[in-house]
């Protein structure tokens, strides 16, 4: 799964919880250093394959129907509130079976 706007991880370790693989991305390559090193810290670097930088409203790295679950919690929609139309497009984009 992709979850974009990722931040420290909280929820990223949740979602590895739970048994997905965890593809992270985030705009700030800060937050993505704080969230591989809390993944490490506390053992579930192996449920995240790659931490990428990303915007919501850009996500032209990723293919069309990559993902099979696409997440953006805690606050992603809010910083692009203008934009939230062409984000949701992007998440729709990335998401199997979309398109
Ligand atoms: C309040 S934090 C929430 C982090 C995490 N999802 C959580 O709930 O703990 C918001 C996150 O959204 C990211 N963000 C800001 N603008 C974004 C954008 N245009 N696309 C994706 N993420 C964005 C920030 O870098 C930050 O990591």
């Amino acid at each position: 799964m992709l979850e974009i706007g990722a931040g420290a991880g909280r929820f990223t370790q949740i979602l590895a919880g739970l048994g997905a693989q965890v593809l992270v991305a985030d705009p700030s390559p800060g937050q993505l250093a704080l969230n591989r090193q809390f993944a490490r810290a506390h053992g579930f670097a192996q449920a995240v394959p790659v931490w990428q930088q990303a915007d919501i409203c850009d996500l032209s790295y990723f293919g069309p129907d990559t993902f099979d679950a696409v997440v953006a919690c805690g606050g992603p929609f809010s910083y692009v509130v203008d934009e939230r139309d062409v984000a949701l497009q992007e998440c729709l984009r990335v998401l199997r079976g979309q398109v």
